[in-house]
């Protein structure tokens, strides 16, 4: 074959890997299928967030590999880009896992539920998410800090912490500080065990080293107000933290709630001026029931409003076979809310599929149910 040939084969091949780029155009979401990236690959951001800057959608999840190990960090945390939150553009590894053993974010740790927010004031993009140490399970229960002057990265670590050192929950009452209590003394998810449980036996033992945070997320408020809500106590009760100026460190200013509920997997968004989350129980990689709730400030106090899903048992005690993430606020439409759940795959992690479904509103209560497939413009009412 010629030179000339070959290299006319070769632009061929470059153009039309361009057009598919140019042309992907997926309309319609389809929960639970396959989601081909611009390059055809499956998105890969697993336990995500998704962050509006500059006319594009951004989002950011964990990155996992093939089989069971693929849900410990052998890379990162994966950002892909969107306008019209159908079509992903592949924007690489925002956050990359490290060689050095003597960093905690080295290869092999844990990292979940990566979100990313945009602080005005400095200028920059801050990435927290749920950190475990290598080779110590879920044990660390600690969160941490990425910044990044560019919102696809590269973002460069901080640290990790077990937060609000020191600090008292605004909403604990202070007979509650002083109580002493041997929990090894009572029998485990026992009545008694479980009031000493909402009464903060697991908040007063880590005072001084810091509190637990397992799954979280982040949500900012219309006055720039960020907050850090995580799974703590043993993932016995939320905590709900104000984060600094520059949300790169906590406050200590924080609030427990759904004491002793048992709540994972928080996604929070603002309607008008009520906060929701929704949530889920504790059962692994398993399915269960989704929660939600309801409140006049991040702060609580929560109403709890029940099951937000709609359909047959199997849907309903298994949120369509998934566990919340995020809830997206679509731009531009007025009370559009998209929930993203994940399908987790832990057999082989990176089969991992994600759920999107609309969220619609009942007196006020958010109500989720399955469509095969849908498109933001079809939803009466609301898109
Ligand atoms: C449920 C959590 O929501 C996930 O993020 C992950 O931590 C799994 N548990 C691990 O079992």
């Amino acid at each position: 074959m010629s030179n000339s040939i070959k290299q006319h084969g070769s632009i061929i091949a470059i153009v039309g890997c361009v057009l598919m780029a140019c042309t992907q155009s997926n309309k319609v979401f389809t929960p639970g299928e396959l989601w081909p990236d611009n390059k055809g690959v499956h998105i890969n951001a697993h336990g995500g967030g998704v962050l509006y800057h500059s006319n594009r959608y951004y989002w950011f999840g964990e990155h996992k590999i093939e089989g069971k190990a693929g849900n410990k960090a052998y890379v990162g945390v994966h950002c892909y880009s969107s306008g019209d939150l159908y079509n992903w553009h592949d924007e690489g590894i925002a956050l990359s896992v490290v060689d050095d053993t003597t960093s905690l974010l080295v290869k092999e740790c844990i990292i979940e539920r990566p979100k990313v927010i945009y602080n005005a004031k400095n200028k920059q993009f801050v990435m927290w998410f749920h950190h475990e140490l290598k080779g110590m399970g879920y044990k660390a229960a600690m969160t941490g800090v990425a910044v990044s002057d560019k919102v696809t990265g590269p973002y460069t670590y901080l640290k990790s912490v077990n937060p609000n050192k020191e600090y008292w929950p605004v909403n604990f009452a202070d007979s509650l500080k002083r109580k002493t209590v041997d929990m090894d003394t009572i029998k485990q998810w026992s009545a008694a065990w479980q009031k000493e449980v909402v009464d903060g036996a697991w908040l007063r033992r880590d005072k001084e080293k810091g509190q637990m945070a397992r799954d979280m997320t982040l949500f900012v408020d219309d006055d720039g107000k960020a907050y850090h809500i995580h799974s703590s106590e043993e993932n016995a009760t939320l905590h709900i933290t104000q984060l600094a100026d520059d949300y790169l460190s906590f406050t200590g200013y924080f609030a427990r709630a759904l004491e002793g509920k048992m709540n994972e997997a928080p996604a929070v968004f603002k309607r008008g001026d009520k906060y929701y989350m929704i949530t889920s129980g504790c059962t692994g990689w398993k399915p269960n029931a989704a929660r939600s709730a309801v409140a006049d400030h991040p702060f609580g106090p929560w109403t709890e409003l029940g099951n937000p899903c709609r359909g047959t048992d199997e849907e309903v005690k298994t949120t369509f076979h998934s566990q919340s993430t995020y809830v997206l606020p679509v731009k531009g439409k007025e009370d559009a809310f998209i929930y993203m759940g994940d399908r987790w795959t832990p057999e082989n992690a990176i089969d991992g599929r994600y759920i999107w479904l609309p969220i619609e509103f009942e007196h006020d209560k958010p109500v989720i149910s399955w469509f095969d497939e849908w498109r933001l413009k079809e939803l009466p009412g609301q898109f």
